[in-house]
């Protein structure tokens, strides 16, 4: 959700902003723009459209060492060349970007306006410039906080002004922003993406803080004018995982780069002797755990629908009632927070806003909340009382396929830890053990099948409007999950039901030209599953079959038939999930979709 990159040092910043804004470019494309400022004094390029709009506008030779970028994901405004990011006071002194939404910018334009000022776009972010501009302080920084103090609202902003070149100035109040500490030289950035190929040694700012960079270093403060101290973190990540490595796109990279991502996750936690999971992150006590009496997973999109199979694992393997909502709908309803409830947070990027605000209400409340999260330091896995990171690795493109994965697993794990101290036997635990350790190997036999899935994806799906997803139990969650795959990468209309829902309405709509994607594990649901398939067949509704080998009842009914490996039936979910994400990403390559960067999208949403 809107990139920013920002650079003071001794090298051009241009090609460094630019680099930096292709890194960043999945957090919205709606406008891209750079701020520079040289001996010439401050000039702004930005133009609406991907960052390929941005790179034929600008000239060959860009003057300066101190600059701003941004990437737009539109909020307040259209995307438009005017509503593109940096912003400029009207005498072009200042140019400020801007992650967020300033909720009281109306008010504050109105009072500009009546002072005389001319705006020119319709943004909350040209507000900021202007208020800069206006302030009575002399130190840029101060400047800023006098303007921020105005401000209601969230922000990851960088500042730069014309008459003070030596510095670049970063505020973050509720949207990322992370220092990168180089040689005589410093970077800013929404994302450690847009970092990595030039520092490993970070900084998050936290919330109300203001960074000052300089060449030299940076300090920083917090709005109440009081300095902090804040301690560098190395990060592991490097650019190499950030490429895309021969693939055609990111999604096909992450998709594949699955059975190691889930190895990361499985990494060290499987403890052998007592065959339970170890998770060093959750700094609970067994004693603590015994305690609770039930389980609330909160998330966002894809990160919802892990948690939802999460919450059917947990409640399988510990018997605690578990149970999964969207963080902003549990946010807002007030919610009642019990001493022995644990509440989980679950989310790939740790920026997402509804996420991280219902976690802070849990906590407000008194609750406690574990993180399950992927981006290591990020302000939810911070916001968090511990938690477990899932390890994935860097994910780029904006769908999410292996992190939603290796959530799974971090769940799985959970459920193993929490039911050993409850009700799981040893050999019952053995054996999960063995099912998690087999899931890598098991997903690549999956992966094998690209080449079929492909096919049943172009045949049977990519030219419908519309398709049904069924699943029951645990694979209800991973059919809404399909559903939003096919939805948001190939802009096929997809719905997903319980299969024991179909009957109640959606039947109504099953015809030859409505395929449906049945998950049909073979489990204790087998025969109703079965019975799902008759209803839709009855209607001549073509039918996907997403399953396990040897009943020749669904290759018989089935029009084109998937089989995953069998596992424990706790995870089956996980590996009935893979061939949905390869059916979507066929499918949208078949209709010539932006796959990594689809439509109306971003990948981390830190805004309301
Ligand atoms: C956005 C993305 C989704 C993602 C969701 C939650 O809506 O487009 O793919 O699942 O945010 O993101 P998180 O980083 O919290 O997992």
């Amino acid at each position: 959700m809107c990139g920013i990159i920002g650079y003071i040092g001794k090298q051009p910043a241009g090609p460094i902003l630019m680099s930096g804004l292709r890194r960043l470019e999945y957090r919205g494309y709606d406008s891209s723009g750079i701020a520079l400022v040289s001996k010439g004094g401050l000039k702004v390029h930005k133009a609406q459209g991907k960052l390929a709009q941005l790179e034929k506008l600008l000239p060959k030779r860009l003057a300066g060492t101190l600059g701003i970028g941004h990437t737009r994901w539109a909020t307040h405004g259209e995307p438009s060349d005017a509503n593109a990011h940096p912003h400029c006071d009207e005498t072009g002194r200042i140019a400020v970007i801007h992650n967020g939404i300033i909720e009281n910018a109306p008010q504050l334009r109105a009072r500009l306006e009546s002072d005389g000022h001319t705006f020119l776009s319709e943004t909350d972010t040209e507000v900021l410039a202007h208020l800069i501009a206006a302030s009575g302080e002399e130190a840029l920084e101060q400047r800023v906080r006098e303007a921020l103090l105005a401000v209601q609202g969230t922000y990851g902003i960088a500042v730069v002004d014309r008459d003070q070149p030596d510095r670049l100035v970063v505020a973050r109040n509720g949207s990322p922003v992370i220092l990168g500490i180089g040689e005589r030289e410093m970077f800013v950035a929404s994302d450690v993406s847009a970092l990595v190929r030039h520092t490993r040694q970070v900084v998050h700012l936290d919330d109300r803080e203001i960074a000052v960079l300089e060449m030299g270093g940076f300090r920083t403060l917090t709005l109440d004018d009081q300095p902090t101290d804040k301690q560098p973190l190395t990060i592991s990540a490097g650019q190499e995982q950030y490429e895309k490595d021969g693939f055609d796109h990111y999604l096909l990279k992450e998709i594949h780069a699955q059975p190691e991502a889930c190895e990361r996750t499985l990494r060290g936690r499987i403890d052998r002797q007592f065959n339970t999971a170890h998770l060093g992150g959750l700094d609970l006590p067994p004693r603590e755990l015994l305690d609770i009496r039930r389980i609330k997973i909160l998330g966002c999109g894809s990160a919802y629908y892990a948690g939802m199979v999460g919450a059917n694992m947990i409640e399988t393997l510990t018997r605690v009632p578990c149970d999964a909502e969207p963080a902003a709908e549990f946010r807002y309803r007030n919610p009642v927070i019990e001493k022995d409830v644990l509440y989980m947070a679950v989310s790939q990027s740790g920026e997402t806003f509804d996420t991280l605000a219902a976690a802070q209400e849990v906590q407000r409340k008194g609750g406690r909340v574990l993180g399950v999260v992927n981006a290591v330091g990020s302000t939810i896995a911070r916001q968090c009382d511990g938690g477990i990171y899932v390890h994935a690795g860097p994910e780029v493109s904006v769908a999410s396929t292996k992190t939603f994965t290796c959530s799974l697993l971090a769940f799985a794990l959970f459920g193993l830890h929490l039911g050993r101290i409850r009700d799981v036997s040893p050999g019952e635990g053995r054996r999960l053990c063995d099912a998690l350790l087999a899931l890598p190997e098991q997903i690549r036999q999956v992966l094998d099948q690209s080449d079929a899935i492909q096919q049943i994806a172009v045949e049977h799906l990519a030219h419908n409007h519309s398709a049904f997803y069924i699943g029951r139990a645990g694979c209800y969650p991973i059919a809404l999950e399909g559903a939003q795959k096919m939805k948001e990468i190939s802009y096929v209309h997809a719905e997903a039901y319980p299969a024991s829902e179909l009957k109640h309405g959606p039947l109504a709509l099953v015809s030859p030209e409505t395929p449906t994607v049945a998950l049909i594990p073979h489990d204790d649901l087998l025969e109703k599953s079965l019975s799902s398939v008759e209803e839709i067949r009855a209607r001549r509704g073509p039918v996907i079959a997403v399953t396990h080998a040897g009943d020749t009842r669904i290759t018989e009914r089935a029009d084109a038939v998937i089989e995953v490996p069998k596992t424990e039936s706790v995870l089956d979910p996980v590996l009935l999930s893979i061939p949905l994400q390869l059916l979507a990403y066929h499918a949208a390559v078949a209709l010539g979709r932006d796959v990594d960067q689809p439509r109306n999208l971003a990948k981390s949403v830190t805004v309301e």
